[in-house]
């Protein structure tokens, strides 16, 4: 029990990477809460059941009015806010598409909810964590970023400019002990991507294959990093990017 007694906020938790990582700062003793605009009450109830405390909150990352009521009901529920993860993001649903056919709405729908969705949420929590002096923020990155990956142009954007962030932020809460890390994950075989039919099992294998270690990454491969960063093992470390992917991009 790593996180006995701490309060994390996971957005995106409904579904895919954020549901496992829900359930398992859960399982290392923190009270969870889901934020996210799909129905997380089934990640929630996976917690409760297995004798967690979690609540599903209904938010929207792009709205500061949202995140900021989102933020104000965890800690009515639960005192405080500990740890944030900055999972919530558009992915699979964009598919490919060849840069100059993303429509500007769509390009600014994924920086809305990608790049000012993370924002917003370290902005709410921000008093509570200064008032502390302590906290953890750990950003949902992609590996993306590293390999310039095409057919992807304003997503794999907005995941830079979370790494950004990220080293941004570091500086500007390192007064205040707050540690600011992000993860960079590898193709993941989450809810959202196993619904994806433009990712073919060839494009899946090829991308397995060119890992050092040759498997499909699951959800629960990015657990152990993201409690790492919650806990106090990693109280020195802020403004990194750690990519957890099997050994493909090496950074
Ligand atoms: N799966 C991968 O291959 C992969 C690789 C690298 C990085 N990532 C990142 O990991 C994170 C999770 O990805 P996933 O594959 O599990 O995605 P997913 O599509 O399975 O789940 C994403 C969740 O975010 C929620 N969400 C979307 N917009 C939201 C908003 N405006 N407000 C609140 N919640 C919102 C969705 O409802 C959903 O529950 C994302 O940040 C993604 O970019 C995924």
């Amino acid at each position: 029990m790593r996180l006995a007694g701490k309060v994390a906020i996971v957005t995106g938790a409904a579904q895919g990477i954020g549901s496992t990582l829900a359930r398992g700062l859960a399982a290392e003793g923190a009270k969870v809460v889901i934020a996210d605009v799909l129905d997380g009450s089934a990640t929630a109830a996976a917690i409760t059941s297995a004798q967690g405390s979690a609540l599903y909150i209904k938010t929207d990352v792009a709205s500061a009015a949202s995140v900021g009521a989102m933020v104000e009901a965890t800690v009515k529920q639960f005192g405080t806010v500990d740890i944030l993860v900055n999972n919530a993001a558009i992915f699979a649903s964009l598919g490919n598409k060849k840069f100059e056919d993303i429509s500007s709405e769509e390009f600014d729908k994924v920086m809305a909810v990608n790049v000012r969705g993370p924002f917003e949420c370290a902005r709410a929590v921000s008093p509570i964590m200064r008032a502390k002096g302590a906290g953890k923020i750990i950003n949902i990155s992609s590996g993306t970023v590293f390999k310039g990956v095409p057919n992807l142009l304003h997503y794999v954007s907005s995941k830079g400019a979370v790494v950004a962030m990220t080293r941004c932020l570091a500086r500007e809460f390192g007064a205040s002990n707050v540690n600011v890390n992000a993860i960079a994950p590898g193709l993941t075989m989450s809810d959202g991507v196993l619904g994806q039919s433009d990712w073919t099992q060839d494009y899946i294998e090829a991308n397995k294959n060119s890992r050092a270690l040759k498997r499909r990454q699951v959800p629960g491969d990015l657990l152990g990093t993201v409690v790492f960063l919650s806990s106090s093992d990693s109280d020195f470390m802020t403004g990194q990017t750690l990519v957890v992917d099997g050994g493909n991009v090496m950074h």
